[in-house]
């Protein structure tokens, strides 16, 4: 087998710790780069027939260019999403694989965390307790026993999020471009359409992917069909909400509370640490300003089991790629829409 050699992007500590303990089992070569993938640094690849990138590389037509031209041949995401891939540049040049799952259960909980918080307000108890305020007024909550919570996106962790949501006693609504009619069967979730999950919803969770269609999902017309108070979780990604939107409804209380792992402009702040300098981003700043907007900076996926899962599925991705295997996690503009044909060998092209 060629030697492989990958450029690792956007390498954090926790990264390089997890895919060497998990590289001891396939001895490739692996650069790591703290650079994002980006025009000006995809020249760091040169040397290697790998890239390995995470949510916030730009692998735009460009790089796709200077990667090919420095001998890459396959893009490793080390990540579920890939709406920062351009396809169409990659198709028949380079070769696209992601870690479609690797724990559904590290983003619902997280997305459940964030429920929890908002609605008993612990992450303001934490701080007055701590400056000795037993007062617990402004904490007031809500049972989510009997109420209504609205999941936008049945596929792996949407369904994970249903299930402990119906744990909790919570009526389950859901919409999805392609209903999983069986999962309701069996969990008593009920889909409906997107303006009645909507108007019925206490708690709305967004798990379903960024794509034309869902782009800014939630905006001014969809806020308004809302209940007034209504909590809006998004684990999924920063544009399937219209920032100012959402802020406008958080000042009128339209909105009661936001959690957000993710946000529209992240990629210039998320995974780094500002805490000595000026958030020169005014919407982010603003949704930092509200007591009832709790944001966490991606960190929905962030447990051990799915950092072992993700070293894992990348370099077996790696590995099935250079023994010219079937590549199961392939996917082109094709996969996207439901149309790839792939070929004899299991690969796009
Ligand atoms: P999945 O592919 O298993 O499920 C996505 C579901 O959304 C599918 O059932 C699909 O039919 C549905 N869908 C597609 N278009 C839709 C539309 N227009 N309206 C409603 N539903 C639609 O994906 P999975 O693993 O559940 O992940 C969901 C999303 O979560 C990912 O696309 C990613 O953006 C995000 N994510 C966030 C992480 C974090 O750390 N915060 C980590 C991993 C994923």
């Amino acid at each position: 087998m060629e030697d492989v050699r990958i450029s690792f992007f956007d390498t954090k500590p926790f990264d390089q710790e997890f895919f060497d303990r998990m590289n001891a089992q396939y001895d490739y070569t692996i650069k790591y780069f703290r650079s994002r993938l980006t025009p000006d640094s995809a020249v760091l690849s040169q040397g290697s027939n790998v890239v390995c990138a995470f949510v916030n590389d730009i692998i735009s037509a460009p790089v796709i260019d200077a990667l090919e031209a420095n001998g890459i041949r396959l893009i490793a995401l080390r990540c579920a999403g890939y709406n920062n891939v351009d396809f169409r540049a990659a198709f028949g040049r380079i070769h696209v694989v992601r870690v479609p799952a690797y724990s559904p259960y590290a983003v619902a909980e997280h997305a459940v965390a964030l429920m929890l918080s908002l609605n008993r307000k612990t992450h303001r108890a934490f701080y007055r307790t701590r400056d000795s305020n037993f007062n617990i007024n402004g904490l007031l909550g809500f049972d989510m026993f009997g109420k209504t919570a609205g999941v936008i996106g049945t596929g792996k962790i949407g369904k994970v999020a249903a299930n402990i949501l119906r744990g909790f006693g919570m009526e389950v609504l859901a919409y999805d471009a392609f209903p999983d009619e069986q999962f309701a069967i069996q969990t008593g979730v009920k889909y409906v359409d997107l303006d009645t999950l909507y108007r019925k919803s206490e708690i709305i969770t967004l798990h379903c992917p960024l794509t034309r269609d869902t782009y800014h999902l939630i905006e001014n017309k969809s806020i308004a069909k809302m209940k007034d108070g209504v909590m809006i979780i998004n684990t999924g990604r920063g544009q399937l909400i219209d920032t100012p939107d959402l802020i406008e409804a958080l000042k009128t209380g339209k909105v009661g509370s936001a959690g957000l792992d993710v946000y529209e402009e992240e990629s210039a702040y998320f995974f780094e640490d500002f805490s000595t300098t000026v958030i020169s981003d005014d919407v982010l700043a603003r949704l930092l300003s509200f007591h009832n907007v709790l944001v966490t900076s991606h960190q929905g996926f962030f447990t051990r089991e799915a950092l072992e899962s993700i070293a894992e599925v990348t370099l077996d991705n790696i590995r099935d790629f250079f023994q010219d295997k079937k590549l199961v996690n392939e996917i082109c503009y094709q996969c996207e829409r439901n149309t790839c044909h792939k070929q004899e060998s299991g690969r796009c092209f």
